[in-house]
């Protein structure tokens, strides 16, 4: 109910009558990609909707498209796949900012097996059923969103791009796909909602400081943001090796926007020259803070960073809205399992009671099928976005966006599954 109040307050974002003309067109556009993929993205403008451009309404997203339109960096109409613009990203993107970006914690097993366990997973197609509308819409929390690829929180886009957060949200918007921006944006979480045509969620590190932490909450609050993500896996830094071998350190012109005024547990100023967390972290974060956010704020409450199914029961007993399966990207205790691997129990467990998401390795259309189908209502992406950032600012974010619904349609339709509805466990060979 009470999401259902904020998302009318919120109208002006997003139409049904957008989404659904979205929607219409995916199927000829489907088809348009079989005669000939790379000729289809290309006349479709730089790759920019990557799918159903012709489809376009809104009058946001069809400036969007003319900027992508001018096909004016051909090493970013080259690229295909998310991989290709990971690439791309790595060449333009400066050392220390890619070493902290790419990196894990310690050997890195955990980020590897993110990707390896969607490998292993195998798909069990069926044929001669009705795709000729392939729908990728779904609801969550109460809202339709074009389909369910959100971008995860992550920090300090300006690592990326000189438009930072404001460049991905652009991005983002273009691709109709639902942002979450981090208590560590570079830019402010007000310059964000403004900049923003597309709904947003906030992710929040609770601080030390419960005033600040109240403040940040009532601040996401009244700029529109329509959910709180509270990460919940890092009491402290993960061992961050590789990080620690770049030096890594905010560069001129990046700061953590939000945080402005925030005074360390000592009362100095922050430390952020020592490792991205230093002197943020609160010393503590129990159920009983959960609760006490709970009671700041109207949003909805999302706890992110859960994997054993007895603490997603305690979630489901604290009464939050959801919660996200998710090893932060490896970066935090590594070989804890593949998060793919952990959603099953989770799901059994909760699925009936919660919203359950999943992030953590998701890189092709193929993965997104594969999470749908253990029970994952959505799934977010990291480190995608600093590379579709870093390779072409906010058309990039919407061409890595683009690429991956896009797969994600021609695997529904190549899997004989026309909706999100009809995407269960019998999807997985064996
Ligand atoms: C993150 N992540 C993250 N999570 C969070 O709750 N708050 C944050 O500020 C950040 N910052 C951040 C920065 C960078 C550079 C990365 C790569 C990740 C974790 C993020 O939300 C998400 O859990 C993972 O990135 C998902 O894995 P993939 O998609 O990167 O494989
Ligand atoms: C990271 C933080 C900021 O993963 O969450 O670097």
């Amino acid at each position: 109910m009470r999401v259902e109040k904020q998302a009318e307050a919120l109208a002006g974002r997003w139409t049904e009558a957008e989404l659904d003309s979205r929607a219409a067109c995916s199927s000829e556009a489907i088809a348009a990609m079989h005669l000939n993929r790379r000729r289809a993205l290309q006349s479709a403008g730089s790759l920019l909707g990557g799918l159903g451009l012709a489809c376009v309404t809104d009058p946001r997203l069809r400036a969007a498209q003319r900027a992508g339109a001018t096909g004016a960096d051909p090493a970013l109409a080259d690229a295909v796949s998310l991989a290709d613009l990971e690439a791309l990203a790595h060449q333009r993107m400066a050392p220390m900012a890619w070493e902290y970006v790419s990196g894990g914690a310690a050997d890195e097993l955990t980020l590897r097996w993110n990707r390896e366990a969607y490998e292993r997973l195998r798909l069990d197609a069926r044929v001669l059923r009705d795709v000729s509308h392939v729908d990728t819409r779904i609801e969550l929390l109460g809202r339709q969103l074009a389909h369910p690829i959100l971008l995860a929180p992550s920090a300090l886009h300006r690592l990326a791009h000189p438009e930072g957060e404001l460049a991905t949200v652009r991005g983002a918007n273009a691709a109709q796909a639902l942002m979450t921006l981090s208590t560590m944006s570079s830019e402010t979480l007000e310059d964000v909602a403004k900049a923003s045509a597309g709904p947003l969620w906030f992710q929040l590190y609770v601080q030390k400081d419960k005033g600040y932490t109240a403040e940040l909450v009532q601040r996401a609050e009244a700029a529109g943001y329509e959910a709180l993500v509270v990460t919940v896996d890092t009491p402290v830094d993960g061992a961050r090796n590789r990080q620690q071998r770049a030096k890594f350190h905010l560069p001129p012109g990046v700061e953590m926007a939000n945080l402005r005024g925030l005074k360390s547990a000592s009362g100095q100023k922050l430390d952020t020259e020592h490792g991205v967390f230093a002197n943020i972290l609160p010393p503590l974060l129990t159920w009983k803070e959960i609760e006490w956010l709970q009671s700041l704020t109207r949003l909805p409450v999302l706890l992110k960073g859960i994997l054993h199914p007895d603490d997603a029961r305690l979630a489901a007993k604290q009464g939050v809205a959801g919660i996200l399966v998710s090893n932060h990207g490896g970066r935090n205790l590594d070989t804890v399992p593949a998060t793919i691997d952990a959603l099953p129990r989770v799901v059994d467990a909760v699925g009936s009671e919660l919203t359950v998401l999943v992030d953590g390795g998701v890189r092709r259309g193929t993965d997104v099928l594969k999470a749908l189908a253990l029970g994952a209502r959505a799934v977010l992406v990291g480190r995608p976005v600093f590379h579709g950032l870093s390779a072409g600012g906010a058309e990039g974010v919407t061409q890595m966006l683009s690429i991956l619904r896009h797969e994600l349609e021609m695997a529904l339709a190549l899997s004989g599954r026309a909706r999100i509805a009809d995407v269960d466990r019998t999807l997985l060979f064996g």
